[in-house]
Parts: structure tokens; C-alpha cells; sequence
């Protein structure tokens, strides 16, 4: 890991209706007027879904075969820049966005739907979601939110958990976040929603999915390797995909690349609270066709 920097944590306060910080709108103007362009692609996800994991799929789809330099020296966050990210410790992700030189270029947001740049709907963009089940989503939500200096101090699980219930985690309510996209579907065709635990169970079948959505025809072998290197051992060991070289992540609490696995919340979660939460979860999801596997 690179040196620590002191990056204060934030508060949380209401933004547009969702529980947010400021290091996600200080540069808010610029996320709004951004400029996408026809052939973008944009990942979507609420935190801690598997963003990462499909971000690097998506470079290696497009780029893998390219020089070994942009494989060996160049982050996954600066491939595929963080659109609302105005943290000091890179430029914002608008900028880096800007400055991107490939295409298509690749862009990450965590925003939900209804405060995605218009100009990625005008220019009719390609848009990748993941969803991840609640449980597990909230599990990997806390243990970032312990080791991540730019995120708001979790607390204790027992308090976590019912703030990610109330929808009080940063980017508002997960309820909201999946099934606003969900619904985005309806009325947007150039949109491919991914679920988490489809892909633990298996990669080469979402690949196949992935490279249809996007119109290539990446040979087999070609995906096959490309599956190998996203397994979650190797993009753990792999320092340009597991954050280790970013200054505001401590992994000595927790480790970027923590199980990867589908079901962990069965180790965090009490008997009462699973119910409790199963119970709310019921009722937050009632309306919608959507649904998640919390186990395999
Ligand atoms: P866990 O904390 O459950 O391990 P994001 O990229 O959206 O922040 O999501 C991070 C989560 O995705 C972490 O979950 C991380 O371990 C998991 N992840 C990242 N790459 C993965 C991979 N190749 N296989 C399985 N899980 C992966």
C-alpha cells in the first residue's frame, strides 16, 4: 500500500433527496454539464456491487490486447474514472474523464438514476448496471466504510445495519438505487442490468452477455483469458485492479479485494436481525419484479 493520507471523514448531509458527502458533490456543476459522448460506457452500481470487477472486464474487453504498459502501470480508477469522485488525492473524476484518450471511454457512477448527466440519455450511451443482494451488499458496504478515510465513520454493524435499512448509507436507500434502474430498463434499451452473484457463479457465462450487449466479437480464447485474470484471486493479487496504490484506503482494517463471495452476510448478520431485515426488505421491494439471490 502506498502512505496513508489524512483525508478528515466526512459528514453526511441530504442531497437532491439522497444521503450524501461532499466529496461526492463538490464538483457538482461539472458531474451535471458533463458531456458524454455517443460511444461511452457507463457502469453503474450502488457501492460495493461488484463495480470494480465489472469495470475491469469491460477495459480488458476493449484494451487488454493493447501495450502491456497500460496493463502493468495504470490503475483501474484511472481507466475508468469515477465521475462524482472530487477527493484531492486524484483529480475529479470529470477531468480525468475528459482527459481520457481511449475509446470508448469508460466511466464509473455510483449516482442513482434520477441524478445521472442528462447527456448520457441524449447521447443514447451504452449503460452497464450490477446490482447486489441487500445482505451481502451492506456487508461489504461496512467493511469498506471501516477502512475508507473519505467515507463517513460506519459505527458498529448493529448501527450499520440499520442505517443501510433506513437508507441513510452515502448514495441514499439500496432499495431505491437497484430498483430505479431496474425501472430505467423499461423505457431505455441500451441499458444491461448484471447481478453480483451471476456472476460469482459464473464469469464466462456473463461475459458472453456482456460482449453481445456491446456488439464483440471477442474470441473465445481471448475471453477465456480474460476470465482467468478477473477471478477474484488474481484481481486481488493484481495492484492495478485492487486498489492498493490509492491513498485513502487503510487495508490493515480491511483489504479492497475482501471475500468476493455470495453469502458472507450469513457471518454478520444476527438470527433477529436477519428477520427484522427480511421483514422491511419485504416491504421496501413489494412493487417491483426485482429480485436477488442471497445465496448460491
Ligand atoms: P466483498 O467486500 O464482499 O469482498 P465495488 O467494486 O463495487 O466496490 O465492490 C467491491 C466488492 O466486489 C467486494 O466485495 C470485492 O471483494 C468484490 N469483488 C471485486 N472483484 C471481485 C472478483 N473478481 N470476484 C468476486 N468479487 C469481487
Amino acid at each position: 500500500c502506498r502512505d496513508q493520507m489524512h483525508i478528515p471523514r466526512p459528514d453526511v448531509f441530504d442531497f437532491e433527496g439522497i444521503t450524501m458527502i461532499h466529496y461526492f458533490t463538490d464538483n457538482w456543476e461539472k458531474v451535471q454539464n458533463f458531456q458524454a459522448r455517443p460511444n461511452d460506457i457507463l457502469i453503474a452500481t450502488y457501492p460495493k456491487a461488484g463495480t470494480t470487477w465489472v469495470s475491469y472486464i469491460l477495459d480488458l474487453l476493449y484494451f487488454g490486447q493493447q501495450s502491456p504498459e497500460r496493463q502493468s502501470s495504470l490503475p483501474i480508477y484511472e481507466r475508468v474514472p469515477f465521475l462524482e469522485f472530487a477527493v484531492p488525492v486524484i483529480p475529479p473524476g470529470t477531468e480525468l474523464a475528459d482527459k481520457l484518450q481511449t475509446s470508448p471511454r469508460l466511466i464509473k457512477t455510483h449516482l442513482p438514476v434520477q441524478l445521472v448527466p442528462k447527456s448520457f440519455w441524449e447521447q443514447n450511451c451504452r449503460v452497464v448496471y450490477v446490482g447486489r443482494n441487500a445482505k451481502d451488499n451492506a456487508v461489504s458496504y461496512f467493511h469498506f466504510d471501516r477502512m475508507n478515510s473519505v467515507q463517513p465513520e460506519p459505527g458498529d454493524w448493529n448501527g450499520y445495519i440499520e442505517k443501510f435499512m433506513a437508507g441513510n448509507t452515502v448514495f441514499g436507500p439500496w432499495y431505491d438505487h437497484v430498483i430505479g434502474w431496474w425501472e430505467k430498463k423499461k423505457s431505455y434499451s441500451n441499458l444491461l442490468y448484471l447481478f453480483f452473484e451471476d456472476l460469482v457463479e459464473d464469469t464466462g457465462r456473463e461475459l458472453e452477455h456482456l460482449c453481445s450487449f456491446l456488439g464483440l466479437s471477442t474470441p473465445i480464447e481471448e475471453r477465456e483469458r480474460i476470465r482467468e485474470g478477473v477471478q477474484f484471486d488474481a484481481m486481488k493479487k493484481n495492484p492495478m485492479a485492487n486498489y492498493s496504490t490509492i491513498p485513502v484506503m487503510d487495508f490493515k482494517i480491511s483489504p479492497f479485494m475482501r471475500k468476493g463471495k455470495v453469502g458472507d452476510w450469513k457471518n454478520h448478520f444476527t438470527v433477529a436481525q436477519n428477520e427484522t431485515f427480511d421483514q422491511h426488505y419485504k416491504r421496501w421491494m413489494k412493487d417491483t419484479t426485482l429480485t436477488f439471490r442471497t445465496e448460491l
